[in-house]
C-alpha cells in the first residue's frame, strides 16, 4: 500500500489535500491522471448499468435534501458508530475496531492496553455532516450532506415512475459524491470523510426479489473481473443476520484482499461494493413519512404493490485504489527493474503516448501529426522529455497500454514502432493504420497479464 501511495504521488493521481496548510486528515485531492482513472471506473460502471442494458435509468439527485429524507431513512436516528475517547492521549476510536488499530501516540500499543490508553464507555456518534440553509442559523434551517446517494434514488421514485416509462423490473442508477463524519477515515482513499458512491436501485415485484438480488451479486462480481481484477483477490462475503443493516434483509459484499500495510502481516479482506435486498423498507418509510404512494399499479392484472428493492452500492474510490492496487507490478528486466500498472486498458488514464525519438531530425513534426490524428479518438499523450527509455518507464507507471514511437524509419517508411505494456512486444504499424490498429485492441477482449496466486 506504502508504494501505492508513493506511486500516487510521484505521478500525481492522488495527493493529500491542503497540502500547503498541513493537510486536513484522509482527505485526497485527484491529479491529471487520477481524475482520468476514476472517470473511466465511472464511465465503465455506467456502461454496464445503463449503456448495456435498457432497463435502468440514469438520475443525478442534490447532495442536500429535505431533512425530513433523513427522518424517513432512519440516517438521523441510527447512522451512528460508538465512539469511545482515550482520556489521556485524547484520540477518538471506533468501539468495535479497537483491535485493528493502534493509538497514534504509541503505535506499538493498542488501545485499551492498560498503560496506553484509558478509555471512556462507548458512545453512538452519528455519521451525518449537518450544516445550515440560508442565513438564519437556528434548527429549522438544519440540513444534511447526504451520507449515501440511495435516498436521493427513493425520494424520486415517483417522478421516474411517470417520465421514463419503466416498470418493475427497472433501475435507476447514481453516481456523486457522499460524506460520512467517519471517526476512523484511512487507509489512503479507502475511508474517507468525503467520497464517491456509485449505486443502483433496482425495482422488482415482491416475489422475484430472491431471484434478482442473486442476478446482482453475479453481475457486480462478473464487473470487476472484466476489468481485471485476479480471481483470487475477490471473494463474495454473506453477513451475518447481526451484521445486517436496518433495512436489509440480506446483503453480500464483494471484498478484496488488500495487501498488507506493513509486511509481514497478512493481507487484508475489505469491502468494495455491498449487495442488499432492501425489501419495500424505502418506499414504505417515505410514504408514510411524505404521505405521498409510492408503488405501482400493473394496469393489466389490476394489481397494485410497493416495489422491494435489490441495491448494488459500490464507491468509485474504492473501486479505483483496488484497481490501482491490483494492477502495480514490479519486475526485473535487463536494464534495470520497472514498475507496471497493469491496469485494464479501458481504465488505463492514457491509452497511448507518442514518443519522438529525437527532439530533431523531423521527429517532432511527424510525431505532432501522428499525436493530432489520435487524440480526437482516445486520450493520447504527447511525450517528449528525456530518454526513450525513461519515458518508456513513466508510461509503464501510469499503466499507458501502448507506446507509439517515431523515429528515422518513420520519415522514409511512413510507419512507427508500438510498444507493448505488459508483453513489451514491439512491432511496426503503418501510421496509416494506427488509429484503426490501437482501437481494434482497446475493444478486444482483454486478458489479464497478472499471474494468479498472490503471496499476500
Ligand atoms: N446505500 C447503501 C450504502 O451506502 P455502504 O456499504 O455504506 O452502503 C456503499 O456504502 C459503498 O460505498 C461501500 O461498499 C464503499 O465502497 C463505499 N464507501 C462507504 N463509505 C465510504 C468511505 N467512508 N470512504 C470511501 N468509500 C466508502
Amino acid at each position: 500500500m506504502e508504494k501505492i501511495v508513493a506511486l500516487c504521488k510521484r505521478r500525481g493521481f492522488i495527493f493529500p489535500s491542503s497540502e500547503i496548510y498541513g493537510g486536513v486528515g484522509s482527505t485526497y485531492d485527484y491529479g491529471h491522471y487520477g481524475v482520468l482513472l476514476k472517470n473511466n471506473v465511472k464511465a465503465a460502471w455506467w456502461r454496464a448499468m445503463v449503456g448495456e442494458r435498457d432497463d435502468i435509468v440514469a438520475l443525478d439527485s442534490a447532495i442536500i435534501q429535505h431533512p425530513k429524507t433523513w427522518e424517513a431513512s432512519g440516517h438521523l436516528a441510527g447512522f451512528t458508530d460508538p465512539l469511545v475517547d482515550c482520556r489521556k492521549c485524547g484520540h477518538r476510536f471506533r468501539a468495535d475496531h479497537l483491535a485493528d488499530l493502534a493509538c497514534p501516540e504509541k503505535p506499538s500499543k493498542h488501545p485499551g492496553e492498560a498503560e496506553n490508553c484509558s478509555l471512556t464507555e462507548s458512545r453512538d456518534f452519528n455519521l451525518m455532516f449537518e450544516t445550515t440553509a440560508g442565513p438564519v442559523k437556528d434548527s429549522g434551517a438544519t440540513v444534511y450532506l447526504r451520507p449515501e446517494t440511495a435516498q436521493g434514488i427513493f425520494v424520486n421514485f415517483k417522478n421516474v415512475l411517470q417520465f421514463a416509462r419503466k416498470k418493475p423490473p427497472f433501475g435507476i442508477a447514481q453516481v456523486g459524491k457522499s460524506f460520512r463524519n467517519e471517526i476512523t477515515p484511512g487507509n489512503f482513499v479507502f475511508r474517507t470523510r468525503e467520497f464517491e458512491q456509485m449505486e443502483m436501485e433496482f425495482f422488482v415485484p415482491p416475489a422475484d426479489a430472491g431471484q434478482w438480488f442473486a442476478h446482482w451479486i453475479a453481475e457486480r462480481e462478473r464487473w470487476y473481473l472484466e476489468l481485471g481484477i485476479r480471481a483470487d483477490h475477490l471473494r463474495l462475503r454473506p453477513h451475518e443476520p447481526d451484521e445486517l443493516s436496518h433495512y436489509s434483509s440480506a446483503t453480500s459484499d464483494i471484498e478484496y484482499l488488500f495487501p498488507a500495510s506493513s509486511s509481514p502481516e497478512p493481507g487484508r479482506w475489505s469491502e468494495l461494493e455491498g449487495i442488499a435486498n432492501r425489501g419495500d423498507f424505502d418506499l414504505t418509510a417515505h410514504s408514510q413519512h411524505s404521505g405521498e404512494k409510492l408503488e405501482y399499479f400493473d394496469q393489466p392484472t389490476g394489481e397494485r404493490y410497493v416495489p422491494h428493492v435489490i441495491e448494488p452500492a459500490a464507491g468509485a474510490d474504492r473501486a479505483t485504489l483496488a484497481f490501482m492496487v491490483d494492477a502495480y507490478d514490479e519486475e526485473q528486466l535487463e536494464g534495470g527493474p520497472r514498475t507496471v500498472l497493469r491496469l485494464h486498458p479501458a481504465l488505463a488514464p492514457i491509452k497511448v503516448a507518442v514518443l519522438p525519438l529525437l527532439r530533431k531530425d523531423g521527429h517532432p513534426e511527424l510525431a505532432r501529426e501522428v499525436y493530432a490524428g489520435l487524440r480526437r479518438r482516445m486520450q493520447t499523450e504527447y511525450d517528449d522529455g528525456g530518454s526513450i527509455g525513461k519515458r518508456y518507464r513513466r508510461h509503464d507507471e501510469i499503466g499507458t497500454p501502448w507506446c507509439v514511437t517515431i523515429d528515422h524509419a518513420s520519415l522514409s517508411d511512413g510507419t512507427v514502432t508500438v510498444r507493448e505494456r505488459d508483453s513489451l512486444d514491439q512491432r511496426r504499424v503503418a501510421i496509416d493504420a494506427l488509429a484503426p490498429e490501437l482501437e481494434r485492441r482497446l475493444t478486444e477482449p482483454w486478458r489479464t497479464p497478472k499471474p494468479a496466486g498472490s503471496a499476500r
